[in-house]
């Protein structure tokens, strides 16, 4: 009898267990393709919320499936790695946080969904880069915000909605990555090409930039944008999604500043996760992701409140 592909076996695994594979668009392209949804990190959050799975395999990193855990206690939430952690929730210890809090009472504290469960509980409302401002002005002008864990995203919405936002100085290494004058350099060497930035990258990127989005953000801009040529400055992952939604139009990654290897940015964590790690996670039922009840309760309203304003 012929031996089931890796591909088939994850399948075969799915419907037997009701399980659905939940993709960001930074994982490898084998996992994208069998996921059942592939997104950004508010997509993602909002189909963990609305899932009948019982099982939900997250292909992403660990913050992502502690989410989908907040979001459905009496799920299993499997992740194929447990060490796919993520350097800018690493920035920002939840007991250092809290005492920053403390520091500036009266403050609604809005956090960005890359923190652990610990700092979610810590709290008033979660954002993701895709609705983050749109929070913000949800919000009276008068109200003081404390904004964490990313430097660089608080600063960009500082610029956008003329708010004081009292910045927790966190940041991402693979947006913090990005070289400026290499970037030029790409620049005036494709000078038609538009550049697209995560709002992670630092500020002296984002003021190149011709978008500054989310993941999905940015898929659209290029999707609906004349522009045949564009320079993408975010991990390098997101370019087989869009190769596939524009395939005649040119993408060049934006480069880092010390890469031997490749010219791009790719995350350490999120490529952690194999199509073999997924399917023995499915297979085996761990490594598993839970997240103690008392947080969780305590988590689930800031992250319950995105949900309902940004819907
Ligand atoms: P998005 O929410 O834009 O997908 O970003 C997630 C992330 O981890 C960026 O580094
Ligand atoms: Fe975290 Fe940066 Fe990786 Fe996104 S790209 S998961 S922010 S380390």
């Amino acid at each position: 009898m012929r031996e089931l592909t890796i591909t088939q076996k994850i399948l075969e695994l799915k419907k037997e267990k009701n399980a659905i594979i939940l993709a960001h668009y930074y994982q490898e392209p084998a996992i994208q393709d069998i996921a059942d949804f592939v997104g950004d990190s508010l997509g993602l959050s909002i189909e963990a919320a609305k899932t009948n799975a019982d099982i939900i395999v997250f292909a992403g990193v660990y913050f992502m499936a502690e989410t989908a855990k907040i979001l459905n206690p009496a799920k299993k939430v499997l992740l194929p790695d447990l060490n796919a952690g993520c350097s800018l929730a690493d920035s920002c210890p939840s007991d250092a946080f809290e005492n920053f809090i403390h520091l500036h009472p009266n403050h609604t504290v809005i956090t960005y969904v890359n923190c652990s469960a610990e700092v979610k509980a810590l709290s008033d409302i979660i954002c993701t880069s895709a609705n983050a401002k749109k929070l913000i002005e949800s919000l009276p002008k008068e109200e003081p915000i404390v904004f964490g864990p990313d430097k660089n995203l608080g600063k960009y919405l500082i610029n956008e909605t003329g708010r004081e936002l009292v910045l927790w100085q966190g940041a991402c290494m693979v947006h913090e990555a990005f070289s400026v004058d290499k970037l030029k350099a790409l620049s005036k060497q494709f000078p038609n090409a538009d550049i697209v930035a995560h709002p992670e990258s630092e500020t002296p990127i984002l003021e190149m930039a011709n978008y500054i989005g989310s993941t999905s953000g940015m898929i659209n801009y290029i999707k609906n944008s004349d522009c045949p040529e564009f320079i993408i400055a975010t991990e390098a992952g997101i370019l087989y999604q869009m190769k596939k939604e524009v395939p005649g139009k040119l993408l060049i990654p934006a480069p880092a500043v010390e890469n031997n290897t490749c010219a791009c940015s790719e995350c350490p964590y999120m490529k952690m996760n194999t199509l073999e790690k997924l399917y023995r996670c499915l297979r085996d039922e761990t490594p598993e992701v839970n997240v103690p009840e008392i947080t969780r309760k305590k988590a689930l309203i800031p992250l319950r409140r995105m949900l309902e304003i940004s819907a």
